[in-house]
């Protein structure tokens, strides 16, 4: 069993603690924007916020989670932040195949929430971890400026 706060509302869900974030996510809560890529902490696509951190929800077990705050790509078009983040990301045309966007987009939004006007090394250190088979790179940076923008 595992307690925590999902994007603002309590869960208690039965799962073995050993149990990743990632799967309790999509296979128990059936929230399935969170993505799987590689299962070792090498891609970014199942990047989730943990009590306002960027984590990789697929090497993370459940366990970590008790009593935290995790919030998910579902609850970013509520969130003044990610909201700024997504409306940026539109606006560029940043989604490719879109298969890693949602691990972006919150890495993004994390990187807003704690710098509000990052440089390009900010933003290359944030997203580092976040791997795009498309080559949105250029994109990703130019959508986080005009979100820095939009929020200051
Ligand atoms: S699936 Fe978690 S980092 Fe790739
Ligand atoms: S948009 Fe296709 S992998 Fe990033």
């Amino acid at each position: 069993m595992a307690k925590f706060t999902l994007n603002g509302k309590p869960v208690n869900v039965q799962v073995d603690p050993s149990t990743p974030i990632l799967w309790t996510l999509r296979d128990s809560l059936n929230l399935t924007g969170t993505k799987f890529g590689c299962g070792i902490a090498a891609c970014g696509a199942c990047t989730v916020h943990m009590n306002g951190a960027a984590i990789r929800s697929c090497v993370t077990p459940v366990s970590v989670a008790e009593g935290a705050s995790i919030n998910t790509i579902e609850a970013m078009a509520g969130d003044r932040v990610g909201k700024a983040v997504q409306d940026a990301w539109v606006k560029h045309d940043v989604a490719q195949c879109g298969y890693c966007q949602s691990g972006q987009i919150m890495s993004a939004t994390a990187l807003l929430k704690g710098k509000k006007n990052p440089t390009d090394a900010d933003i290359d250190a944030a997203m580092a971890g976040n791997i795009c088979r498309c080559g949105t790179y250029q994109r990703i940076r130019a959508a986080i400026k005009d979100a820095a923008k939009a929020i200051a």
